[in-house]
Protein backbone atom coordinates (compact mmCIF):
# COMPACT_ATOMS: atom_id res chain seq x y z
CA UNK A 1 0.00 0.00 0.00
CA UNK A 2 1.38 3.33 -0.74
CA UNK A 3 1.33 5.62 1.73
CA UNK A 4 3.88 7.98 1.39
CA UNK A 5 2.85 11.62 2.61
CA UNK A 6 1.41 13.68 -0.28
CA UNK A 7 1.69 17.40 -1.02
CA UNK A 8 -1.18 19.93 -1.05
CA UNK A 9 -3.06 18.20 -4.18
CA UNK A 10 -4.60 20.76 -5.49
CA UNK A 11 -4.20 25.00 -5.45
CA UNK A 12 -4.92 27.00 -2.80
CA UNK A 13 -7.24 28.66 -4.89
CA UNK A 14 -9.08 25.50 -5.70
CA UNK A 15 -9.32 24.67 -2.13
CA UNK A 16 -10.58 28.05 -1.38
CA UNK A 17 -13.48 27.98 -3.50
CA UNK A 18 -14.24 24.63 -2.07
CA UNK A 19 -12.88 22.59 0.98
CA UNK A 20 -13.58 19.21 -0.31
CA UNK A 21 -10.75 19.93 -3.39
CA UNK A 22 -8.60 19.62 -0.25
CA UNK A 23 -9.15 16.13 -0.02
CA UNK A 24 -7.01 13.46 -2.21
CA UNK A 25 -8.64 10.81 -4.42
CA UNK A 26 -6.25 8.18 -2.29
CA UNK A 27 -7.77 9.26 0.76
CA UNK A 28 -10.80 7.21 -0.04
CA UNK A 29 -8.74 3.91 -0.40
CA UNK A 30 -5.94 4.52 2.92
CA UNK A 31 -6.50 5.06 6.66
CA UNK A 32 -4.33 7.28 7.21
CA UNK A 33 -2.83 10.32 4.55
CA UNK A 34 -0.02 12.32 5.29
CA UNK A 35 1.73 15.71 4.22
CA UNK A 36 3.69 18.98 4.74
CA UNK A 37 2.49 22.55 3.28
CA UNK A 38 4.26 24.91 6.07
CA UNK A 39 3.15 22.16 8.90
CA UNK A 40 2.04 18.71 9.27
CA UNK A 41 -0.88 17.04 8.77
CA UNK A 42 -2.66 13.54 9.00
CA UNK A 43 -6.15 12.59 7.54
CA UNK A 44 -8.04 10.01 9.06
CA UNK A 45 -9.80 7.56 7.59
CA UNK A 46 -10.04 4.39 9.58
CA UNK A 47 -12.50 3.82 12.65
CA UNK A 48 -9.88 2.42 14.60
CA UNK A 49 -7.80 5.87 15.09
CA UNK A 50 -10.61 8.03 15.11
CA UNK A 51 -11.05 6.32 18.44
CA UNK A 52 -7.84 6.86 19.73
CA UNK A 53 -8.64 10.43 18.81
CA UNK A 54 -11.97 11.25 19.82
CA UNK A 55 -12.28 8.86 22.76
CA UNK A 56 -8.67 6.90 24.14
CA UNK A 57 -6.51 9.72 24.09
CA UNK A 58 -8.99 12.51 23.54
CA UNK A 59 -6.82 14.77 26.52
CA UNK A 60 -4.03 14.94 23.40
CA UNK A 61 -6.36 16.21 21.01
CA UNK A 62 -8.17 19.44 21.39
CA UNK A 63 -9.88 21.33 18.20
CA UNK A 64 -6.91 22.30 15.93
CA UNK A 65 -5.07 26.09 16.36
CA UNK A 66 -6.71 26.48 13.25
CA UNK A 67 -10.11 25.60 14.01
CA UNK A 68 -9.55 28.08 17.01
CA UNK A 69 -8.38 30.91 15.15
CA UNK A 70 -10.87 30.91 12.77
CA UNK A 71 -13.52 30.95 15.04
CA UNK A 72 -11.80 33.49 17.70
CA UNK A 73 -13.07 36.22 16.20
CA UNK A 74 -16.92 34.89 15.83
CA UNK A 75 -17.11 32.79 19.10
CA UNK A 76 -14.41 32.44 20.77
CA UNK A 77 -14.96 32.32 24.17
CA UNK A 78 -18.07 29.46 23.81
CA UNK A 79 -18.29 26.11 24.25
CA UNK A 80 -17.53 24.86 20.72
CA UNK A 81 -13.94 26.20 21.31
CA UNK A 82 -13.28 25.93 25.12
CA UNK A 83 -11.14 22.97 26.46
CA UNK A 84 -10.36 21.14 30.00
CA UNK A 85 -12.41 22.48 33.15
CA UNK A 86 -13.66 25.96 31.24
CA UNK A 87 -15.35 23.47 28.65
CA UNK A 88 -16.74 20.91 31.00
CA UNK A 89 -18.74 23.28 32.99
CA UNK A 90 -20.13 25.20 30.01
CA UNK A 91 -21.37 21.91 28.52
CA UNK A 92 -22.77 20.98 31.72
CA UNK A 93 -24.81 23.88 32.31
CA UNK A 94 -26.65 23.51 28.41
CA UNK A 95 -27.03 20.13 29.17
CA UNK A 96 -30.58 19.88 30.69
CA UNK A 97 -31.74 21.63 27.46
CA UNK A 98 -30.79 18.51 24.97
CA UNK A 99 -31.96 15.94 28.05
CA UNK A 100 -34.48 13.77 26.18
CA UNK A 101 -37.62 15.01 28.26
CA UNK A 102 -36.27 18.56 27.72
CA UNK A 103 -36.14 17.87 23.35
CA UNK A 104 -39.48 15.97 23.95
CA UNK A 105 -41.12 19.37 24.85
CA UNK A 106 -39.42 21.33 22.58
CA UNK A 107 -40.67 18.99 19.56
CA UNK A 108 -44.16 21.11 19.58
CA UNK A 109 -41.60 23.58 18.50
CA UNK A 110 -40.46 21.18 15.92
CA UNK A 111 -43.86 20.12 14.93
CA UNK A 112 -44.29 24.47 14.14
CA UNK A 113 -41.99 25.06 11.93
CA UNK A 114 -42.23 22.05 9.99
CA UNK A 115 -45.93 23.21 9.56
CA UNK A 116 -45.12 26.47 8.39
CA UNK A 117 -42.37 25.02 5.99
CA UNK A 118 -45.41 22.37 4.53
CA UNK A 119 -47.87 25.67 3.91
CA UNK A 120 -44.98 27.80 2.05
CA UNK A 121 -44.10 24.57 -0.41
CA UNK A 122 -48.30 24.27 -1.27
CA UNK A 123 -47.82 27.94 -1.84
CA UNK A 124 -45.30 26.88 -4.67
CA UNK A 125 -48.21 24.78 -6.74
CA UNK A 126 -45.93 22.56 -9.35
CA UNK A 127 -43.37 24.95 -9.78
CA UNK A 128 -39.68 24.66 -8.84
CA UNK A 129 -38.44 25.65 -4.97
CA UNK A 130 -35.42 26.15 -3.61
CA UNK A 131 -35.58 23.42 -1.06
CA UNK A 132 -32.18 24.42 0.56
CA UNK A 133 -33.52 27.65 1.12
CA UNK A 134 -36.73 26.73 2.40
CA UNK A 135 -35.17 24.03 4.91
CA UNK A 136 -32.59 26.72 6.25
CA UNK A 137 -36.36 28.96 7.01
CA UNK A 138 -37.65 25.98 8.97
CA UNK A 139 -34.34 24.82 11.19
CA UNK A 140 -33.39 28.81 12.02
CA UNK A 141 -37.06 28.82 12.84
CA UNK A 142 -36.67 25.94 14.92
CA UNK A 143 -33.42 27.54 16.38
CA UNK A 144 -35.00 30.89 17.35
CA UNK A 145 -37.98 29.47 19.22
CA UNK A 146 -35.64 27.37 20.91
CA UNK A 147 -33.23 29.81 21.97
CA UNK A 148 -35.60 32.40 23.49
CA UNK A 149 -39.08 31.62 24.04
CA UNK A 150 -40.05 34.96 25.29
CA UNK A 151 -40.44 37.87 22.29
CA UNK A 152 -37.56 39.54 22.55
CA UNK A 153 -37.97 42.18 20.01
CA UNK A 154 -35.85 40.77 17.71
CA UNK A 155 -35.76 41.19 13.84
CA UNK A 156 -35.68 37.47 13.24
CA UNK A 157 -35.34 37.95 9.14
CA UNK A 158 -33.15 40.60 9.54
CA UNK A 159 -30.67 38.20 11.79
CA UNK A 160 -31.22 35.23 9.70
CA UNK A 161 -29.88 36.82 6.84
CA UNK A 162 -26.95 38.51 8.87
CA UNK A 163 -26.17 35.16 9.60
CA UNK A 164 -25.88 33.54 6.04
CA UNK A 165 -24.27 36.76 4.37
CA UNK A 166 -21.76 35.85 7.53
CA UNK A 167 -21.57 31.92 6.66
CA UNK A 168 -20.76 33.12 3.11
CA UNK A 169 -17.85 35.05 3.58
CA UNK A 170 -16.57 35.16 6.97
CA UNK A 171 -16.11 31.33 7.21
CA UNK A 172 -14.32 30.25 4.06
CA UNK A 173 -10.70 30.56 5.29
CA UNK A 174 -11.01 27.03 7.80
CA UNK A 175 -9.42 24.73 5.56
CA UNK A 176 -7.02 26.71 4.03
CA UNK A 177 -5.62 27.47 7.88
CA UNK A 178 -5.79 23.65 8.70
CA UNK A 179 -3.68 22.73 6.00
CA UNK A 180 -1.49 26.44 6.89
CA UNK A 181 -1.81 27.33 3.18
CA UNK A 182 -1.91 31.18 2.16
CA UNK A 183 -5.46 32.74 2.85
CA UNK A 184 -6.34 35.06 0.03
CA UNK A 185 -10.24 35.41 1.08
CA UNK A 186 -10.76 38.87 -0.74
CA UNK A 187 -10.64 41.93 1.10
CA UNK A 188 -14.45 42.73 0.77
CA UNK A 189 -15.60 39.37 1.66
CA UNK A 190 -13.72 40.16 4.77
CA UNK A 191 -15.28 43.74 5.43
CA UNK A 192 -18.87 41.57 5.05
CA UNK A 193 -17.84 39.06 7.31
CA UNK A 194 -16.66 41.97 10.00
CA UNK A 195 -20.20 43.93 9.00
CA UNK A 196 -23.11 40.84 9.65
CA UNK A 197 -20.65 39.51 12.87
CA UNK A 198 -20.83 43.16 14.04
CA UNK A 199 -24.65 42.96 14.15
CA UNK A 200 -25.44 39.65 14.96
CA UNK A 201 -23.33 40.33 18.08
CA UNK A 202 -24.99 43.53 19.27
CA UNK A 203 -28.34 42.27 18.54
CA UNK A 204 -27.39 39.22 21.27
CA UNK A 205 -26.41 41.42 23.47
CA UNK A 206 -29.63 43.39 23.28
CA UNK A 207 -31.36 40.11 24.10
CA UNK A 208 -29.12 39.23 26.89
CA UNK A 209 -28.96 42.20 28.59
CA UNK A 210 -33.14 42.10 28.28
CA UNK A 211 -33.20 38.62 29.96
CA UNK A 212 -30.83 39.51 32.51
CA UNK A 213 -33.27 42.24 33.89
CA UNK A 214 -36.26 39.81 32.87
CA UNK A 215 -36.60 36.44 32.67
CA UNK A 216 -38.70 34.70 30.51
CA UNK A 217 -41.76 32.83 31.47
CA UNK A 218 -40.98 29.66 30.86
CA UNK A 219 -37.91 28.33 32.11
CA UNK A 220 -37.52 24.92 31.76
CA UNK A 221 -36.91 25.15 27.50
CA UNK A 222 -35.50 28.65 27.20
CA UNK A 223 -31.89 28.21 26.48
CA UNK A 224 -31.11 31.83 27.20
CA UNK A 225 -32.60 31.48 30.41
CA UNK A 226 -30.28 28.82 31.04
CA UNK A 227 -27.10 30.09 29.95
CA UNK A 228 -27.69 33.29 31.81
CA UNK A 229 -28.88 31.11 35.20
CA UNK A 230 -25.73 29.14 35.07
CA UNK A 231 -22.64 28.73 37.61
CA UNK A 232 -19.37 27.07 37.49
CA UNK A 233 -19.77 24.49 40.52
CA UNK A 234 -15.97 24.86 40.80
CA UNK A 235 -16.06 28.97 40.79
CA UNK A 236 -19.57 29.51 41.40
CA UNK A 237 -19.32 32.44 38.77
CA UNK A 238 -22.03 32.95 35.80
CA UNK A 239 -20.92 33.20 32.14
CA UNK A 240 -19.84 36.86 31.68
CA UNK A 241 -21.95 38.61 28.76
CA UNK A 242 -19.15 37.95 26.54
CA UNK A 243 -19.44 33.97 26.87
CA UNK A 244 -23.14 34.44 27.18
CA UNK A 245 -23.48 36.28 23.78
CA UNK A 246 -20.61 33.38 22.32
CA UNK A 247 -22.45 30.34 23.45
CA UNK A 248 -25.78 31.94 21.71
CA UNK A 249 -24.70 32.85 18.69
CA UNK A 250 -22.83 28.95 18.69
CA UNK A 251 -26.18 27.48 19.17
CA UNK A 252 -27.82 29.54 16.50
CA UNK A 253 -24.75 29.03 14.12
CA UNK A 254 -24.11 25.51 15.27
CA UNK A 255 -27.98 24.14 15.34
CA UNK A 256 -29.53 25.76 12.00
CA UNK A 257 -27.52 25.19 9.15
CA UNK A 258 -26.11 21.70 9.74
CA UNK A 259 -29.77 20.64 10.18
CA UNK A 260 -31.04 22.39 7.16
CA UNK A 261 -28.10 20.39 4.69
CA UNK A 262 -29.02 17.22 6.09
CA UNK A 263 -32.98 18.21 5.36
CA UNK A 264 -31.99 19.43 1.58
CA UNK A 265 -29.30 16.66 0.72
CA UNK A 266 -32.31 14.36 1.96
CA UNK A 267 -34.99 15.77 -0.55
CA UNK A 268 -32.35 16.30 -3.28
CA UNK A 269 -31.54 12.26 -2.67
CA UNK A 270 -34.65 10.95 -2.53
CA UNK A 271 -36.01 13.12 -5.56
CA UNK A 272 -32.92 11.47 -7.68
CA UNK A 273 -34.35 7.94 -6.51
CA UNK A 274 -37.82 7.43 -7.14
CA UNK A 275 -37.87 4.21 -5.27
CA UNK A 276 -36.61 5.55 -1.88
CA UNK A 277 -39.08 8.15 -2.28
CA UNK A 278 -41.93 6.46 -2.78
CA UNK A 279 -40.94 4.38 0.09
CA UNK A 280 -40.74 7.20 2.23
CA UNK A 281 -43.94 8.55 1.19
CA UNK A 282 -45.92 5.34 2.03
CA UNK A 283 -44.26 5.59 5.52
CA UNK A 284 -45.42 8.91 6.07
CA UNK A 285 -48.49 8.79 4.84
CA UNK A 286 -49.24 5.27 6.52
CA UNK A 287 -48.61 7.01 10.02
CA UNK A 288 -49.68 10.54 9.48
CA UNK A 289 -51.98 10.93 6.39
CA UNK A 290 -51.26 14.08 5.87
CA UNK A 291 -50.92 16.06 9.20
CA UNK A 292 -47.98 16.90 10.89
CA UNK A 293 -45.35 14.66 12.50
CA UNK A 294 -44.88 14.88 16.16
CA UNK A 295 -42.53 13.55 18.45
CA UNK A 296 -44.96 10.29 19.57
CA UNK A 297 -44.82 9.41 15.71
CA UNK A 298 -40.93 9.19 15.83
CA UNK A 299 -40.89 4.97 16.80
CA UNK A 300 -43.12 4.98 13.19
CA UNK A 301 -40.84 6.44 10.72
CA UNK A 302 -38.13 4.15 10.94
CA UNK A 303 -37.70 4.34 6.72
CA UNK A 304 -37.28 8.22 6.76
CA UNK A 305 -34.95 8.28 9.77
CA UNK A 306 -32.88 5.98 7.82
CA UNK A 307 -33.16 8.36 4.77
CA UNK A 308 -31.58 11.06 6.99
CA UNK A 309 -29.03 8.49 8.40
CA UNK A 310 -27.87 7.81 4.53
CA UNK A 311 -27.93 11.65 3.98
CA UNK A 312 -25.38 12.22 6.63
CA UNK A 313 -22.68 9.18 5.38
CA UNK A 314 -23.08 11.18 1.89
CA UNK A 315 -23.19 14.54 2.47
CA UNK A 316 -22.05 15.01 6.30
CA UNK A 317 -22.99 18.61 7.03
CA UNK A 318 -19.73 19.24 9.05
CA UNK A 319 -17.21 17.49 6.34
CA UNK A 320 -14.18 17.87 7.83
CA UNK A 321 -12.96 18.89 11.73
CA UNK A 322 -9.57 18.82 12.75
CA UNK A 323 -7.35 18.54 15.65
CA UNK A 324 -3.70 19.46 17.10
CA UNK A 325 -1.74 17.01 18.73
CA UNK A 326 -0.34 17.49 21.89
CA UNK A 327 2.24 15.45 22.54
CA UNK A 328 3.35 12.39 20.29
CA UNK A 329 1.65 9.87 19.48
CA UNK A 330 1.48 6.43 17.22
CA UNK A 331 -1.85 6.70 14.65
CA UNK A 332 -1.89 3.68 12.48
CA UNK A 333 1.72 2.74 12.63
CA UNK A 334 2.46 6.52 11.92
CA UNK A 335 4.78 8.66 13.80
CA UNK A 336 2.68 11.55 15.09
CA UNK A 337 4.85 14.54 16.40
CA UNK A 338 3.82 17.36 18.98
CA UNK A 339 2.09 20.29 16.96
CA UNK A 340 0.53 18.47 14.08
CA UNK A 341 -2.56 18.78 12.35
CA UNK A 342 -5.11 15.99 12.61
CA UNK A 343 -7.41 16.67 9.68
CA UNK A 344 -10.80 13.97 10.08
CA UNK A 345 -12.38 14.39 7.04
CA UNK A 346 -15.73 12.70 7.39
CA UNK A 347 -16.72 12.72 3.66
CA UNK A 348 -13.98 10.52 2.99
CA UNK A 349 -14.10 8.20 6.25
CA UNK A 350 -17.74 7.73 4.96
CA UNK A 351 -17.16 6.70 1.44
CA UNK A 352 -14.06 5.18 2.16
CA UNK A 353 -13.81 1.79 -0.26
CA UNK A 354 -12.37 -0.08 2.56
CA UNK A 355 -15.36 0.25 4.83
CA UNK A 356 -18.01 0.57 2.88
CA UNK A 357 -20.36 -1.73 -0.01
CA UNK A 358 -20.66 0.35 -3.02
CA UNK A 359 -19.68 3.06 -0.89
CA UNK A 360 -21.11 6.41 -3.60
CA UNK A 361 -24.69 5.48 -3.89
CA UNK A 362 -27.82 6.16 -1.76
CA UNK A 363 -28.68 3.31 0.18
CA UNK A 364 -30.99 4.35 2.88
CA UNK A 365 -30.99 0.10 4.35
CA UNK A 366 -27.63 0.20 5.31
CA UNK A 367 -29.05 1.58 8.56
CA UNK A 368 -31.59 -0.49 9.12
CA UNK A 369 -29.82 -2.16 11.80
CA UNK A 370 -27.47 0.50 12.82
CA UNK A 371 -25.32 -2.10 15.30
CA UNK A 372 -24.34 -3.13 12.11
CA UNK A 373 -22.11 -0.51 11.55
CA UNK A 374 -18.55 0.60 13.48
CA UNK A 375 -19.55 3.49 15.93
CA UNK A 376 -16.46 5.28 14.09
CA UNK A 377 -16.74 4.36 11.01
CA UNK A 378 -20.43 6.73 10.85
CA UNK A 379 -19.41 9.84 12.77
CA UNK A 380 -21.87 12.82 11.66
CA UNK A 381 -22.05 14.27 15.06
CA UNK A 382 -17.82 12.77 15.57
CA UNK A 383 -18.40 10.91 18.81
CA UNK A 384 -16.65 10.68 22.36
CA UNK A 385 -16.87 13.53 24.64
CA UNK A 386 -17.12 16.69 22.27
CA UNK A 387 -20.03 14.70 20.24
CA UNK A 388 -22.21 17.62 19.09
CA UNK A 389 -24.62 18.21 22.17
CA UNK A 390 -27.20 18.69 19.42
CA UNK A 391 -27.36 15.45 18.07
CA UNK A 392 -30.28 14.09 19.01
CA UNK A 393 -32.66 17.15 18.46
CA UNK A 394 -30.85 17.51 15.09
CA UNK A 395 -32.29 13.72 14.71
CA UNK A 396 -35.82 14.16 15.88
CA UNK A 397 -36.03 17.67 14.10
CA UNK A 398 -35.03 16.33 10.83
CA UNK A 399 -37.28 13.20 10.82
CA UNK A 400 -40.30 15.19 11.84
CA UNK A 401 -39.80 18.07 9.32
CA UNK A 402 -39.56 15.33 6.25
CA UNK A 403 -41.61 13.24 7.07
CA UNK A 404 -44.51 16.35 7.26
CA UNK A 405 -43.17 16.88 4.05
CA UNK A 406 -43.15 13.83 2.76
CA UNK A 407 -46.51 12.59 3.49
CA UNK A 408 -47.71 15.97 1.35
CA UNK A 409 -45.45 15.97 -1.59
CA UNK A 410 -43.72 14.55 -4.43
CA UNK A 411 -40.30 15.87 -5.50
CA UNK A 412 -38.59 15.95 -9.09
CA UNK A 413 -34.94 17.30 -10.41
CA UNK A 414 -34.76 19.79 -12.42
CA UNK A 415 -33.35 19.48 -15.40
CA UNK A 416 -29.88 20.92 -15.27
CA UNK A 417 -29.82 21.79 -12.04
CA UNK A 418 -27.47 19.66 -10.14
CA UNK A 419 -26.22 21.24 -6.84
CA UNK A 420 -22.48 21.14 -6.46
CA UNK A 421 -21.61 19.82 -2.64
CA UNK A 422 -19.16 22.44 -1.76
CA UNK A 423 -17.72 22.92 1.63
CA UNK A 424 -17.47 26.00 3.10
CA UNK A 425 -17.56 25.36 7.24
CA UNK A 426 -20.19 22.76 6.12
CA UNK A 427 -21.29 20.97 2.98
CA UNK A 428 -23.35 23.28 0.91
CA UNK A 429 -25.45 22.37 -2.30
CA UNK A 430 -24.22 24.99 -4.63
CA UNK A 431 -26.64 27.00 -6.57
CA UNK A 432 -29.25 25.60 -4.21
CA UNK A 433 -31.59 22.52 -4.32
CA UNK A 434 -33.96 23.00 -6.97
CA UNK A 435 -37.33 20.58 -7.35
CA UNK A 436 -40.28 20.54 -8.68
CA UNK A 437 -43.66 20.13 -6.23
CA UNK A 438 -46.43 17.81 -6.86
CA UNK A 439 -48.86 16.58 -3.97
CA UNK A 440 -48.65 12.84 -3.37
C1 LIG B 1 -27.52 17.51 11.43
C2 LIG B 1 -27.21 18.43 12.31
C3 LIG B 1 -25.88 18.58 13.01
C4 LIG B 1 -24.64 18.07 12.68
C5 LIG B 1 -24.28 17.17 11.51
C6 LIG B 1 -23.72 18.51 13.71
C7 LIG B 1 -22.37 18.18 13.74
C8 LIG B 1 -21.50 18.54 14.74
C9 LIG B 1 -20.12 18.13 14.82
C10 LIG B 1 -19.39 17.26 13.79
C11 LIG B 1 -19.58 18.67 15.95
C12 LIG B 1 -18.15 18.52 16.44
C13 LIG B 1 -17.23 19.57 15.86
C14 LIG B 1 -15.81 19.39 16.31
O1 LIG B 1 -15.56 18.65 17.26
O2 LIG B 1 -14.91 20.01 15.74
C15 LIG B 1 -20.64 19.43 16.60
C16 LIG B 1 -20.50 20.11 17.79
C17 LIG B 1 -21.48 20.89 18.34
N1 LIG B 1 -22.78 21.03 17.90
FE1 LIG B 1 -23.60 20.08 16.35
N2 LIG B 1 -24.40 19.28 14.61
C18 LIG B 1 -25.71 19.34 14.24
C19 LIG B 1 -26.74 19.98 14.90
C20 LIG B 1 -26.60 20.70 16.06
C21 LIG B 1 -27.67 21.34 16.78
C22 LIG B 1 -29.16 21.25 16.40
C23 LIG B 1 -27.11 22.01 17.83
C24 LIG B 1 -27.76 22.86 18.90
C25 LIG B 1 -29.02 23.12 19.00
C26 LIG B 1 -25.68 21.79 17.78
C27 LIG B 1 -24.75 22.31 18.67
C28 LIG B 1 -23.43 21.91 18.74
C29 LIG B 1 -22.50 22.38 19.77
C30 LIG B 1 -22.82 23.37 20.89
C31 LIG B 1 -21.29 21.73 19.53
C32 LIG B 1 -20.00 21.84 20.37
C33 LIG B 1 -20.02 20.74 21.41
C34 LIG B 1 -18.77 20.70 22.28
O3 LIG B 1 -17.70 21.11 21.82
O4 LIG B 1 -18.88 20.22 23.43
N3 LIG B 1 -25.41 20.98 16.69
N4 LIG B 1 -21.79 19.33 15.86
Amino acid sequence: MNNKPVGLLKSVRAVQKNALAVIPEIALQQPIVSGVTGRRWHMIMDPGAMRQILLDNVGNYPKSLATRNVLLPAIGRSMFVAEGAHWRWQRRAVAPVFSPRNIRNLSPIMSQAARHSVDRIATAGRAAVDLHDEMAKATFEVISDVTFTGNDGLDRDMVHRALERYLDTGAKMTVLDMINAPTWVPRYHRAIAAHELKYLKAQADRVINARKTEPSADMASDLLDLLVHSKDPETDRGMTTDELRDNLLTFILAGHETTALALSWALYLLANHPQYQERAIEEAKAQLNGRIAEEADLPQLPFIRQVIDETMRLYPPAAIVSRTALEGDVICGRQIRKGDTMILPLYALHRSRLLWQDPDLFIPERFENPKSIDRFAYIPFIDGPRVCIGAQFAINEAVIILASIMTRFRFRPVAGKVPEPVMVLTLRPEGGVWLTVAPV
